[in-house]
């Protein structure tokens, strides 16, 4: 991508007094520091491949809330065949099935339209970020447990053996899952609560709303390019992964743990025991392995994305937030609400900030960016080219069309 970034290429005149200096560095520094700065920290492979385990499989226990409570087990063996889990944004992981059962799907063998179907898938783990267990009584198949895991909001499948059918991409956020709609399906909700998350709709959830009420729902996020980035959430809550990480798990997922966190005052028990602390070093050394996807090849035009860098670094003033090598300054500062273009937040609702703990924003990093629309934290914005425009307004910046439809290319190319 070197070619369409001239201007972060130093030139040759630039080259020859840069490494003079570094020479001069290392100097000073002695031949330790040399060696740091050429050997980077050796990733742990256990650990990334014990957190990827926890990633796709492990509930922390949250079998509590799924079965017990919302009992979402009888409610999937008795209406969810697979047209219905597809239909509703659940991803079936190609690769957990048998050649049996793929000879069965295609020759239309094993039924999609039955909920016996879904009970099998399950036996098999095949369906992304759900884990059931399945018991033989009196002779049948059951499904007796349920949970969830971090999956089923942060991985999709790549479709390459039907839609919602294919192979994992973890990180990528399930932009068509309707959570608020699997959940509304539980027995055990009100008609008041079941309203509220129905209105909720594809790529979104509340994660507060079952502590102050408010539905302003949110785009689920990319779990991908995050490493270097030290301010976590759309509001920067937390410092490292591992703090939003605990946060979903035990007081949304309704893992079994605690979370406690003086600022919004939210203080949450769950279960006798804990399942999850001991697992947080592993899941986050996975999380940070996993990078933004490039962008397709031939996705965007290469002469006008190079003229939408200069105006991203020059009057459009992107780059005075969008800095450094992951396009945030999130290290250094958060902003508030009255700086970013995606408040008043829809339908009158309160500012997402002011429910979050720091009351701000956080400049939101680029990498990937073509990947996942709708953009901004409440999904304001259906595209990039909506996003530009909404800067374009609130920031008085005075492109002209084409200024604007270069930028989107440039967005485009991170
Ligand atoms: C029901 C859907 C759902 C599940 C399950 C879920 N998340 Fe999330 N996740 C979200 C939403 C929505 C957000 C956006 C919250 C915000 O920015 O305030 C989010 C945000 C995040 C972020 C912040 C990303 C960023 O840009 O800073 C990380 C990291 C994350 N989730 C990891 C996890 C992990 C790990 C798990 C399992 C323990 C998990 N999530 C389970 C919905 C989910
Ligand atoms: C004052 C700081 C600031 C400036 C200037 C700024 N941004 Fe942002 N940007 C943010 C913040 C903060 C967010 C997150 C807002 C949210 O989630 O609602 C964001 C979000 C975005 C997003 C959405 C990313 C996502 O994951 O949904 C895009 C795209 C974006 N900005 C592009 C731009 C472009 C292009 C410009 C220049 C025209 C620009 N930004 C100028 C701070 C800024």
């Amino acid at each position: 991508m070197g070619d369409i970034m001239p201007n972060q290429v130093p030139s040759i005149r630039l080259v020859a007094p840069l490494a003079a200096f570094a020479a001069m560095v290392l100097a000073a520094c002695g031949d330790d520091s040399s060696a740091t700065l050429t050997s980077p920290p050796v990733p742990d492979a256990a650990l990334i491949a014990q957190g990827k385990e926890i990633f796709r499989h492990d509930t922390f226990g949250d079998e509590s809330q799924w079965t017990d409570t919302l009992r979402m087990h009888e409610v999937i063996s008795a209406a969810v065949d697979p047209v219905t889990a597809l239909s509703v944004g659940l991803k079936v992981d190609a690769e957990a099935l048998p050649p049996a059962v793929v000879q069965g799907i295609e020759d239309g063998s094993i039924s999609l339209t039955s909920p016996d179907t879904t009970v099998a898938l399950l036996k098999l783990g095949a369906v992304v970020g759900v884990e059931g267990k399945v018991e033989n009584v009196n002779g049948k198949d059951t499904l007796t447990r349920v949970g969830i895991t971090c999956a089923l909001c942060h991985s999709t499948v790549d479709d390459s053996f039907a839609p919602g059918i294919g192979k994992r991409l973890d990180g990528w956020p399930n932009r068509s899952l309707n959570p608020g709609a699997i959940i509304a399906l539980s027995p055990a909700l009100s008609v008041a609560q079941k309203a509220v998350y129905n209105s909720w709709g594809p790529g979104k959830y509340d994660p507060r709303f079952n502590f102050d009420g408010v539905n302003g729902p949110q785009v689920i996020s990319p779990a991908y390019g995050l490493a270097g980035i030290h301010r976590i959430t759309a509001t920067g809550d937390g410092e490292d992964i591992a703090y939003w990480n605990r946060y979903v798990g035990v007081t949304q997922m309704g893992g079994h743990g605690t979370f406690v966190e003086p600022r919004t005052g939210v203080s949450v028990v769950n279960g006798p025991d804990d399942l999850i602390s001991s697992k947080l070093p592993a899941l986050q050394a996975y999380q940070l392995t996993l990078e933004a996807p490039p962008p397709p090849a031939g996705s965007f035009d290469l002469a006008a994305a190079a003229r939408g860098q200069v105006l991203f670094a020059g009057v459009a003033r992107c780059a005075t937030c969008h800095s450094g090598p992951e396009f945030t300054d999130a290290n250094l500062r958060l902003h508030s609400p009255d700086e970013v273009a995606s408040e008043p937040e829809p339908n009158g609702v309160p500012s997402y900030a002011s429910r979050s703990a720091t009351k701000m924003y956080r400049t939101a990093p680029l990498k990937g960016v073509w990947q996942h629309p709708p953009y901004f934290h409440n999904g304001s914005a259906a595209t990039l080219d909506a996003v530009v425009r909404a800067y374009n307004t609130k920031h008085a910046l005075g492109l002209s069309d084409g200024d604007m439809a270069d930028l989107v290319q440039y967005l485009k190319s991170l």
